[in-house]
């Protein structure tokens, strides 16, 4: 029987094991593309195989798997490396997942085609390739409605640290800088009175507007794809174009999904349309900023100031420019950085990829 017909017959943990004690001499290539190649739907417990790209993910999702699935995690809190990745998603039924991993179609033809669901701990999920996802019929679970208020609690505690310069004026406290009282020392921009505008008002961007409200700005205003009448009338918000979205805010607000259109539609010409006033917040993702217009318009004061809860990279290089100006603040990503938020984002991980391996309906499914 040949090496290959005996691979597809087998068991390839058995294999494996033959492999490496026999003393039978085999081409290491052929029996590597053949191990890649073959594929199997169940370990040698009988259960369904998950991957978990971190060991740091809360301990609720990670238990609710192991009761019904074997399951293998990268074992350092850091993403896991690409080639690892590769390497361990070989033959899995399910991907538990992060922002922090590309799942491209190169993952997904590595894995194999029992491959069944993927799972981000994450709503973003402009890392995985859902266009490939579909054509393999793989579903995606996603994390959605549990960060919400995290993040628009964040996003306004960012919009606040920066309009009223808190980190700056903390650093004068520590450095000397702090001499007297003085009444035009550290003074930023309120939001009473002020003109804020959300670019994107999907569950987020209408949790940030909620928030915001009792601070009485005298107009709030939203970007969308369509009308959202039921939300907007609630929050008195007014849905205006980009244009007039960019000209005349002194708050705006990005907390869109990164998508083909929103890429870098914060450039040099939206920047060049923003109010001398103007304070940009950006919680949704790096992505939809061009961080070169955005440094330009910092450093020339084109606009008053920037809070970013993401960059591109992520983690920003220590001597990214933009570290140097004293106009921005820069917090690494911490929007649903809540304990019980992320429990819950573990657990509803979890249950996507169980009920994605059953064929049952996910707590949260991409619709692809
Ligand atoms: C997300 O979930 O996409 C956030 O950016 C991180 O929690």
């Amino acid at each position: 029987m040949s090496l290959i017909s005996l691979l597809s017959r087998s068991n390839s943990r058995l294999l494996l094991v033959f492999l490496h004690k026999s003393p039978i001499s085999v081409n290491l290539l052929e029996t590597k593309v053949v191990l890649n190649s073959l594929q199997y739907s169940k370990t040698t417990s009988g259960m369904k195989s998950v991957y978990v790209t971190r060991p740091d993910v809360a301990s609720i999702g990670i238990d609710l798997l192991k009761k019904e699935c074997d399951v293998s995690s990268w074992s350092q809190a850091v993403p896991v490396p690409r080639d690892e990745l590769l390497r361990q998603v070989v033959g899995k039924d399910a991907i538990y997942c992060a922002l922090t991993d590309k799942i491209d179609s190169e993952i997904i033809e590595r894995a194999g085609p029992q491959l069944k669901c993927i799972a981000t701990i994450s709503v973003g999920y402009e890392h995985i390739d859902v266009a490939e996802c579909k054509k393999r019929g793989i579903r995606v679970g996603y994390t959605p409605d549990v960060l919400t208020d995290a993040t628009a609690e964040l996003t306004v505690a960012l919009l606040l640290a920066t309009s009223r310069r808190l980190f700056e004026a903390n650093k004068e406290v520590y450095n000397g800088g702090w001499k007297s009282w003085a009444p035009d020392w550290m003074c930023g921009q309120g939001l009473k009175g002020a003109r804020v505008g959300l670019f994107g008002f999907g569950r987020i961007g209408q949790e940030i507007a909620a928030r915001l409200v009792p601070f009485k700005p005298s107009k709030l205003t939203y970007t969308a794809r369509t009308e959202r009448t039921t939300e907007a009338v609630k929050l008195n918000a007014e849905r205006v174009s980009f244009d007039e979205m960019l000209c005349e805010s002194d708050f705006i607000v990005a907390c869109c999904a990164l998508t083909p259109e929103t890429k870098e539609i914060f450039n040099t010409d939206a920047f060049k349309k923003m109010k001398s006033n103007a304070i940009f917040i950006n919680s949704a993702r790096g992505g939809v900023v061009d961080q070169t217009a955005l440094c330009a318009a910092l450093k020339d004061k084109r606009i008053l100031g920037a809070g970013l809860d993401v960059t591109t990279p992520e983690p920003l290089p220590l001597d990214d420019p933009l570290l140097k100006l004293d106009n921005v603040v820069i917090l690494p990503h911490i929007g649903s950085a809540d304990v019980n938020t992320r429990i819950e984002m573990s657990r509803i991980t979890a249950l996507n990829i169980l009920a994605g391996l059953k064929g049952e309906k996910m707590v949260a499914e991409v619709s692809i």
